[in-house]
């Protein structure tokens, strides 16, 4: 599997949490609301801590180096800053959706939170799959797509999958 593909999967899993979160913000008349709440934000948090740290310390650098050497190609090392920035700003709305979450209020309350960091992460995947994916597969190659995947997979291995506890949250919730 190259890197690109494990990545767009993993986008796939946050967009399924969050659109988890969004169902169970209607969901008022439930008493477990904010605990299942506030364990789909762990999960997003779980997720998003490997897909971050593996993009800005080692995907990001590995296409910038792949740059350099094959010469501009239509994305300046400006655009990869950008994409670092935008995991900040992701941190910082999940920060408040976590604390809107944990201040135990219905989903009501913080659905807006939620809206604003889908919108963010929405916008960042975006500019990811259109642009940096594309570009990485032309600089990069086969073979180091295939390394880099390797090297996630190893520094994923203790995370509890996304689709594993999501499906576990679900069927506690009677769905399937
Ligand atoms: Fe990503
Ligand atoms: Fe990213």
């Amino acid at each position: 599997m190259k890197i690109t593909d494990r990545l767009q999967s993993d986008h796939m899993s946050l967009f399924s949490v969050l659109e988890d979160l969004r169902e169970w913000s209607g969901k008022t008349d439930r008493p477990e609301q904010s605990w299942k709440a506030a364990c789909l934000v762990d999960l997003l948090r779980g997720q998003l801590a490997v897909h971050s740290w593996f993009e800005d310390a080692i995907f990001f650098p590995a296409i910038l180096e792949g740059l350099m050497k094959a010469g501009p190609q239509g994305c300046p090392p400006r655009a990869i800053e950008l994409l670092k920035e935008d995991h900040r700003q992701i941190e910082v709305r999940l920060r408040r959706l976590e604390e809107a979450v944990r201040a135990g209020s219905d989903g009501t309350a913080w659905l807006p939170a939620l809206e604003d960091c889908r919108k963010v992460m929405l916008a960042h995947i975006q500019k990811e799959e259109g642009e940096l994916f594309p570009l990485s597969e032309k600089v990069l190659g086969e073979a180091a797509l295939e390394s880099l995947s390797q090297q996630m997979m190893s520094a994923d291995m203790k995370r509890v999958k996304v689709p594993d506890r999501l499906s576990a949250l679900r069927s506690e919730d009677g769905q399937t």
